[in-house]
């Protein structure tokens, strides 16, 4: 009786399966328009409340762990992929540490040690890539940014020795482990299906690479460089227990997956926005010879803070395409909604949408412009936010200081206990790329335009559509 209105449909069990699955951002906006902000409708059978906007995400992605359950809902897909006993196969306290372990190599010091690698990869992705031989060309810039994204991310935090596998067998083997995290596997997870026996075979084969290497650095007793992987072998749960070798392993498989869809999407997305806006693509040029010299020097971590157009290219293309569109929670006690009449049962689940208020006119004037000066605080189309999370009070769930507060318009990375450890790394990692890229090309889309592309929505991720084609040159 006091359950939230349900998004109206034909059909039981398919519900709106199909209209959300085919373009959720549109989904959650007519609904809104229809129900207002808050509304449930049928997904895979499941009764989903949505709850869009600052008041919504504050209600569920603050939620109490009484109340809100995250690894009820994500284990299917990601402890086939991770491994056992990390993250989601977990009780909560487990993954709060873990995460502890997983940010010592997220330091401003590793930060610095981590731009030259970058930066280095980056340059020499261009030099060998036969995609980028001649002086000008077409190129699917969706594939090139997965690769570099995995060649960066891989060297900097897991270190040069397993960087250099993933020219032979371990870029396969991440193929095959990342067709686990396809939507159809919410419900075929467990099937006997071609895609998820390669699946099986590639976490088993790439656990036992990094349990190899493990045993020989403990026979060896050092290593040559205190990285993630030493930290995480080296640290100890509160209750006295070293983390196993297994547990580290699949930690170096977590990391590793958590931010190569979301990193290599918004930087195909960026390239993407660019090759349609070639006059911010040369403020970006200025930008670099303005603050860091004519010469354009050897790229440094202290560098990308003398860029702000540079950081803003990130933060707008987040505004415009999160790549984590829909973030779900399983409601473990009936939930009072705050100044409504609605209750949230059991029965349901959660789902939050922060894009939907990132595109929301009353916080971001003409919201569909990708526009990155308007992160300037003197534009006219600069957000509409009385205050920001981030200046807020900061809370610890084991894991270091997070903001307090959910209640925000604009929240890429997440809130609460679950937020993203990954969003300073990430910013060091695109800043770079985007820094880099702009160094050697101009782009432009194929036919000129300033159109851009549709967003495939069929994975997990908001990606662009397929093939993502843009027209390169290298500058003189
Ligand atoms: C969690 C976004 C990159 C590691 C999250 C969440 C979001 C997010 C929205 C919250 C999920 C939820 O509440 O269910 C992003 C975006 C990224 C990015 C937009 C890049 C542009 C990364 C990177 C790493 C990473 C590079 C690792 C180095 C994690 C981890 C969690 C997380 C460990 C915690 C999951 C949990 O506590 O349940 N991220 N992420 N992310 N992310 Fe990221």
């Amino acid at each position: 009786p006091n359950e939230p209105p349900i998004v109206f449909h034909w059909f039981p069990v398919i519900g709106s399966t199909i209209t959300y699955g085919m373009d959720p951002p549109r989904f959650f906006h007519e609904n809104r328009q229809k129900y207002g902000d808050i509304f449930t409708f049928i997904l895979l059978g499941k009764k989903t409340t949505v709850y869009v906007g600052p008041a919504g995400n504050e209600f569920i992605l603050n939620g109490k762990l009484k109340d809100v359950n995250a690894e009820e809902i994500y284990t299917v897909l990601t402890t086939p992929v991770f491994g056992k006993d990390v993250v989601y196969d977990c009780p909560n306290s487990k993954l709060m540490e873990q995460k502890k372990f997983m940010k010592i190599a997220l330091t401003t010091q590793a930060f610095q040690s981590y731009v030259p690698i970058i930066a280095d990869e980056v340059t020499n992705y261009f030099k060998r890539s036969p995609d980028f031989k001649a002086q000008s060309g077409i190129v699917n810039i969706s594939k090139s940014m997965a690769q570099i994204t995995i060649f960066t991310a891989s060297h900097s935090l897991q270190g040069a020795e397993i960087r250099n596998k993933f020219d032979e067998s371990l870029a396969d083997l991440y193929h095959d482990l990342d067709m686990g995290f396809s939507p159809v596997n919410f419900m075929l997870h467990w099937a006997p299906l071609p895609w998820n026996k390669r699946r099986d075979y590639a976490q088993q084969t790439i656990a036992k690479i990094y349990m190899d290497t493990i045993k020989e650095r403990r026979a060896a007793g050092k290593s040559d460089s205190q990285d993630i992987m030493w930290h995480l072998m080296n640290s100890t749960y509160k209750n006295g227990v070293q983390i196993p070798d297994h547990e580290v392993a699949h930690m170096m498989i977590a990391l590793l997956m958590a931010g190569q869809h979301s990193s290599s999407s918004t930087s195909s997305w960026i390239m993407l926005r660019l090759a349609s806006r070639p006059d911010i693509l040369e403020a970006l040029y200025r930008e670099q010879v303005e603050n860091l010299g004519a010469d354009l020097p050897p790229l440094a971590y202290e560098d990308l803070a003398k860029l702000p157009l540079n950081q803003a290219i990130i933060k707008e293309t987040l505004r415009l395409h999160a790549p984590i569109h829909s973030i779900l929670r399983a409601v473990k006690s009936p939930m009072p909604v705050p100044g409504t009449k609605f209750v949230v049962p059991t029965s349901h689940q959660l789902l939050a949408a922060a894009g939907v208020s990132a595109t929301d006119p009353s916080y971001f004037p003409e919201p569909d412009r990708w526009e990155p000066t308007r992160w300037n605080k003197d534009s006219p189309l600069a957000p509409r936010i009385t205050k920001s999370v981030e200046d807020e009070e900061k809370i610890d769930y084991g894991y270091g200081l997070v903001s307090k507060g959910a209640n925000s318009p604009y929240l890429p990375f997440g809130a609460g206990r679950h937020r993203c450890i990954g969003e300073q790394f990430a910013n060091v990692q695109l800043q770079t790329i985007v820094a880099m890229v702009v160094r050697e090309f101009k782009l432009r889309n194929v036919d000129g335009s300033d159109k851009v592309i549709g967003t495939d929505y069929a994975s997990l991720f908001s990606r662009p559509l397929e093939p993502a084609n843009i027209y390169w040159e290298k500058r003189e």
